[in-house]
């Protein structure tokens, strides 16, 4: 593995802002080369060559194992403080108590903002899914975010939206814990930069869409149901309707993701400008999403 950070070099000083004599914070990491099979990451900072022998400055353990970096001053808390009121409006869906029961992965050729786009642009339910989601009768309340990392609308409707809204799509009954207010209809969530979820009251739908290389990404998409749903007799005779219902919703948002990518390379393309220098400015946030932050993220 290699363990790097952009406020200084191998061998180099650590800046006094670092210190206890700065801002007593701990400077920005990022590593890479992560072995197969990674659980969990620590981090541990010492200084061998002390007066006294090896002096431990101080550890950061439980690190997600698909984490790639830690921010300045970024300790584990601050996971909390990134999500901001995000728990809260989904607290009663109980997350913690689903399981994931099923998780398929597409390989695409296309960017991986694409599906992040499409997922949260308000066109994508009504053209996107013209012949599956939207012909549910639904109606639309965005959630004002308490800060810019997520994105809430909450749709009202009939039923659930992680199936179909045909006679033979069988689901299992609301979550009996969930608020009243959210039982009648689904949670579309963004979490930037690449995480989507889909919130019934009945279970849940995560996507991750993440780089591979500029032009190609990886979609997984987890199926997640309460531990209660799941012990269910029924279960897996049942489950098979969401299953028949993601692999004709999901198979629409690859199909746009692919156009979208396709668009984007086509020599007809040609970008709608808002200034003279959006050109500029839009290749410069891209190439860093991609070849810098990308990998990392
Ligand atoms: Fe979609």
């Amino acid at each position: 593995m290699t363990l790097t950070s952009r406020a200084f070099q191998q061998g180099g000083t650590i800046p006094m802002k670092y210190t206890c004599d700065g801002d007593n914070i701990s400077p920005p990491f990022a590593w890479s080369g992560v072995p197969e099979g990674t659980r969990s990451f620590v981090l541990l900072c010492d200084d061998p060559s002390a007066p006294s022998g090896i002096f431990h400055h101080w550890a950061a353990y439980d690190i997600p194992w698909d984490w790639r970096r830690l921010a300045e001053g970024h300790g584990p808390e601050s996971l909390a403080d990134y999500l901001g009121e995000f728990r809260d409006i989904l607290a009663s869906h109980r997350l913690e108590d689903m399981v994931c029961v099923r998780r398929v992965v597409f390989d695409m050729d296309s960017n991986w903002k694409c599906f992040v786009e499409n997922y949260s642009d308000g066109y994508h339910i009504p053209h996107v899914h013209r012949d599956s989601l939207s012909r549910w009768k639904s109606v639309s309340t965005r959630v004002t975010p308490s800060n810019e990392n997520y994105t809430a609308s909450f749709s009202a409707h009939e039923g659930s939206q992680l199936l179909l809204p045909f006679p033979d799509y069988v689901g299992f009954p609301a979550m009996p814990e969930i608020d009243e207010k959210w039982k009648t209809g689904t949670f579309f969530t963004t979490l930037r930069p690449g995480m989507m979820m889909t919130l019934g009251n009945d279970g849940a739908l995560v996507f991750r869409s993440e780089p591979l290389s500029a032009t190609q990404s990886r979609l997984t998409v987890s199926s997640l149901f309460p531990k209660s749903t799941v012990a269910r007799n029924d279960f897996e005779e049942i489950v098979q309707n969401y299953y028949r219902r993601n692999a004709i919703v999901v198979g629409e948002d690859v199909a746009v993701s692919l156009r979208q990518h396709a668009g984007i390379e086509s020599p007809y393309a040609r970008m709608a400008l808002l200034c003279r220098t959006e050109r500029s400015l839009n290749q410069i946030a891209n190439w860093i999403l991609d070849r810098v932050i990308g990998p990392q993220a």
